[in-house]
């Protein structure tokens, strides 16, 4: 309940501040509005999302906590939390984490089982937004403010994506890297791109900063998520070197799968490779979380009472796995790719997920050695 009352001081203060919707900026941000409408962030409402939707159908059929992270500028945000009223499709909801709401978050307040966002309080009629803009130009629309640290040291990011417990302290997420801080998420998800940050440029800028936001959904990104290296190391057995260059775990969000696929081929024929079927068949190299209850059963994370499966591999840490193989021979190709999904395809599949881009199975990092 304590929690709900820091909520509502904030969900109070939130409607003195009229919303501006993400469609409004466009006017100026020509660029960051295109981009941020195609990112994740944008798409994150039950409205957009089909995977989102079908979780929480199946976890909270009548109230929606998800809101605090989903659809964070809901007006009515506590009474969605608790169930009093359902979602519907307003502005502020569509907007999923909005511009409005992103650039006003004005402090990140840790806790030991949800990070917690705060909200810039900012009455009458023209709303403050933070960014890290050298001497911002004036706008007849907001007022900026370039002096909070948080959205250079990317504290502001945290709030959503940092650890998440469950009701049975449980750990569902983590986004800290590997010595337990935040890394620099903005150095590699808003990379500096050429040309103003607004349309009409008064200020002459080179280059703006990026809103897609690119994750798992990128190709080009998955390509920078591991590093995969190959060894022989005597005529039975190889080694498979994996290395998380991310900021973060492997797993955040725990319904994903990613997996390294290692075969060794003869003459254009596969002779052997580190699973038949499915990968979890190689424990050592699917990185994934399954959720379990007492009775140890497969359950979703917020029912969960412990781990039935996990594997995971921190911030630029590294994980070495040997296999046994057939005797090798001269010519013989060993090679290694990354592989990720969105969702588990078998998940996928219980849930009747239609959306395509969601059953994608995403090609990253390969690597390969010809034996000597
Ligand atoms: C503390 C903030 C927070 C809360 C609360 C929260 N989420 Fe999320 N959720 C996130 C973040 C951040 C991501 C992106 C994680 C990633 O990609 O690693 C995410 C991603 C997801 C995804 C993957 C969506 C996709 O298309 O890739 C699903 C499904 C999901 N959440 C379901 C839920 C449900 C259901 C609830 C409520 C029961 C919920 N979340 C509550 C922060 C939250
Ligand atoms: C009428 C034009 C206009 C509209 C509409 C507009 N802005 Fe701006 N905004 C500006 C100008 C001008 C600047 C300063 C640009 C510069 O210095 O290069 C700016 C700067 C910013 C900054 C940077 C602040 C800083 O200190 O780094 C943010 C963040 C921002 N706008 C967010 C928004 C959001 C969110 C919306 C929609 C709700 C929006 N803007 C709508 C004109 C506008
Ligand atoms: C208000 C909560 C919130 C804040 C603040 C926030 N995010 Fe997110 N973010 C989310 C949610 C929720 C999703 C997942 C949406 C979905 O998949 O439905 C997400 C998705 C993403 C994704 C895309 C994941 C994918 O599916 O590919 C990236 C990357 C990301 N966030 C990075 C960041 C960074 C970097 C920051 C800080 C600058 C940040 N986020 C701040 C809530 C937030
Ligand atoms: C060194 C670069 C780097 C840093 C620092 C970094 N990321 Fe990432 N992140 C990546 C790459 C590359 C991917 C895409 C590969 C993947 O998702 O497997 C990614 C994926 C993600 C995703 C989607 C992952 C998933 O499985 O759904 C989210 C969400 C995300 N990052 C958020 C953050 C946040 C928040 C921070 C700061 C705490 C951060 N990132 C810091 C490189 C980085
Ligand atoms: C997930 C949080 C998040 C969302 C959503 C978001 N922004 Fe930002 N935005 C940031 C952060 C963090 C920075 C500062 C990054 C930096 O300068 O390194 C930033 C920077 C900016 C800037 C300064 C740009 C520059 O050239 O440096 C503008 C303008 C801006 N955002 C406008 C918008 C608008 C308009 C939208 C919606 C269409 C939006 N933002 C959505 C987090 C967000």
């Amino acid at each position: 309940m304590k929690i709900f009352g820091i909520f509502f001081i904030l969900f109070l203060s939130f409607l003195s501040a009229k919303y501006l919707d993400t469609k409004s900026c466009a006017e100026c941000h020509e660029m960051i509005h295109y981009e941020h409408t195609h990112s994740m962030h944008h798409n994150s409402s039950l409205f957009k999302d089909e995977f989102h939707r079908k979780i929480k159908e199946k976890t909270y059929p009548n109230s929606y906590l998800c809101a605090l992270c989903h659809t964070p500028a809901a007006k009515n945000l506590r009474a969605v939390i608790t169930g009093k009223e359902q979602p519907s499709q307003t502005k502020e909801q569509s907007d999923g984490v909005s511009c409005f709401y992103c650039h006003q978050i004005n402090k990140v307040l840790i806790t030991k089982h949800e990070n917690i966002n705060f909200y810039a309080f900012s009455p009458g009629s023209k709303p403050k937004f933070f960014g890290n803009l050298k001497n911002p130009d004036t706008s007849d629309k907001h007022k900026s403010d370039s002096t909070n640290k948080i959205y250079k040291n990317s504290q502001v990011c945290m709030g959503c994506h940092g650890k998440k417990f469950n009701k049975y302290d449980v750990e569902i997420c983590n986004g800290l890297d590997e010595k337990g801080k935040t890394s620099d998420c903005i150095s590699c998800h808003m990379p500096k791109f050429p040309g103003g940050t607004t349309k009409l440029n008064k200020r002459g800028r080179e280059e703006y900063t990026s809103h897609e936001f690119l994750g798992i959904r990128s190709d080009e990104m998955i390509q920078k998520a591991v590093e995969l290296s190959l060894k022989v190391l005597d005529k039975n057995s190889i080694q498979l070197t994996i290395k998380n260059k991310m900021g973060h775990s492997i797993i955040m969000q725990p319904m994903r799968l990613k997996f390294a696929q290692t075969e060794i081929v003869r003459f254009g024929k596969v002779v052997w490779k580190n699973f038949k079927k499915y990968p979890i068949e190689d424990k050592k190299a699917t990185f994934t979380i399954l959720f379990k209850n007492n009775d140890g059963k497969q359950v979703l994370p917020p029912s969960a009472t412990g781990y039935k499966y996990k594997n995971n591999l921190k911030a630029n840490q590294a994980k070495e796995i040997v296999y046994k193989v057939p005797e090798l021979q001269k010519g013989d190709i060993i090679k290694s790719t990354w592989i990720s999904y969105v969702l588990r395809p078998a998940l996928a599949k219980t849930l009747k997920i239609t959306d395509r881009e969601m059953l994608k199975k995403y090609i990253g990092t390969k690597t390969k050695i010809v034996v000597k």
